[in-house]
C-alpha cells in the first residue's frame, strides 16, 4: 500500500455536471502518480465518479454516512447504500458536522461501524477548537475523540480508519497549523494509537492534515515526521490547483505548466 494519500472533501459543492467537468480535467494530473488520491463528493455526484473513475487509480467518496444500519431514517444514506455504488471512503465526524449539526463521538462511532460491515474506509476527521488550543488543551481533545470514536474496534479494522488531524481554527480560514504544530500532534496521535492498540497499529496507520492546504504551502509540510498527506478542502475544487498540490507532495514535477 502506497503511504502517501492525498483526499478532496469538495464540501456542497459542484453539482454532477460540475463534477463531470471537474473530473476531466483532474484524472489526467495525478494518473500513475505516486500517491494515493480520493475526493469526497457530494452524494449527487457518486453515480458520476463511478462512471468517471472506473480503471482509474482515483477513489471516491461520500462525506458523510448514517449511522443506522437501514429503515425510516428519513434523509439518511447507509453504508450498504454507498457500498453498492461502488464507494471505498466516507468522511466522518468532519467538523462541520460537529458544529452545524450537533453530531458527536458515540454517532461517529457508530458510523464508523456501519462502514465497516461494508468495507468502507472511513476518513475520521478531529481536532481541537482555537479556545481549546489556547486553553492548552490540544491533546485532552484528541484523546477523547479517538478513545470514544474508535471505542469497541478491534485492531484489524484500522485497516479501514484513516486519521485526518484537522484543527477546526485551520479549515477554511487561510491559517494553517505550523509545521512543529502538525508534527506534535500526529505523534501524539500515533501515541494514543499505541496506547489503546499496539506499536505495530501506531506504526501503520495513515494520519492526514487537514486545514488550508494549497500549492504554495504543501511544500512546508512535505517532510513532517509521520504524516501520510492532506485532507483537502476548498482547493479540492480546482482541478489545476488540486492536481498541482498532488505532484507537489508525491515529488512529481509539473513541467507542463
Ligand atoms: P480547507 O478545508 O482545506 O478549505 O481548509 C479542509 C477540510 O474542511 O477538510
Amino acid at each position: 500500500m502506497l503511504n502517501k494519500v492525498v483526499i478532496g472533501n469538495q464540501k456542497m459543492n459542484m453539482t454532477a455536471t460540475q463534477t463531470r467537468k471537474f473530473l476531466n480535467a483532474f484524472v489526467p494530473e495525478v494518473e500513475h502518480i505516486n500517491c494515493r488520491v480520493g475526493i469526497c463528493v457530494p452524494y449527487t455526484s457518486l453515480a458520476i465518479c463511478k462512471r468517471a473513475l472506473k480503471d482509474t487509480n482515483v477513489m471516491f467518496g461520500a462525506q458523510n454516512v448514517s449511522e443506522f444500519e437501514r429503515g425510516a431514517y428519513t434523509g439518511e444514506v447507509s453504508s450498504e447504500m454507498l457500498a453498492d455504488i461502488g464507494c471505498k471512503l466516507t468522511l466522518v465526524g468532519h467538523s462541520e458536522r460537529r458544529k452545524l449539526f450537533s453530531e458527536h463521538n458515540s454517532q461517529i462511532n457508530n458510523k464508523i461501524k456501519q462502514n465497516l460491515r461494508y468495507n468502507i474506509t472511513s476518513i475520521l476527521c478531529i481536532g481541537e477548537s482555537k479556545r481549546e488550543r489556547t486553553q492548552g488543551l490540544t491533546q485532552n481533545v484528541i484523546c477523547k475523540q479517538l478513545d470514544e470514536c474508535l471505542s469497541g474496534l478491534y485492531e484489524n479494522e484500522l485497516e479501514n480508519i484513516i486519521v485526518a488531524y484537522e484543527p477546526v481554527w485551520a479549515i477554511g480560514t487561510g491559517q494553517t497549523a505550523t509545521s512543529k504544530q502538525i508534527e506534535e500532534a500526529v505523534s501524539f496521535i500515533r501515541e494514543e494509537i499505541a496506547r489503546l492498540y499496539t506499536d505495530k497499529a501506531s506504526k501503520n496507520i495513515i494520519v492526514l492534515y487537514g486545514g488550508s492546504v494549497k500549492p504554495d504551502n504543501a511544500k512546508n509540510f512535505i517532510n513532517i515526521k509521520n504524516l501520510n498527506g492532506f485532507l483537502v478542502g476548498g482547493v479540492s475544487l480546482d482541478a489545476k490547483a488540486f492536481s498541482e498540490l498532488i505532484q507537489i507532495y508525491s515529488g512529481k514535477s509539473n513541467k507542463k505548466k
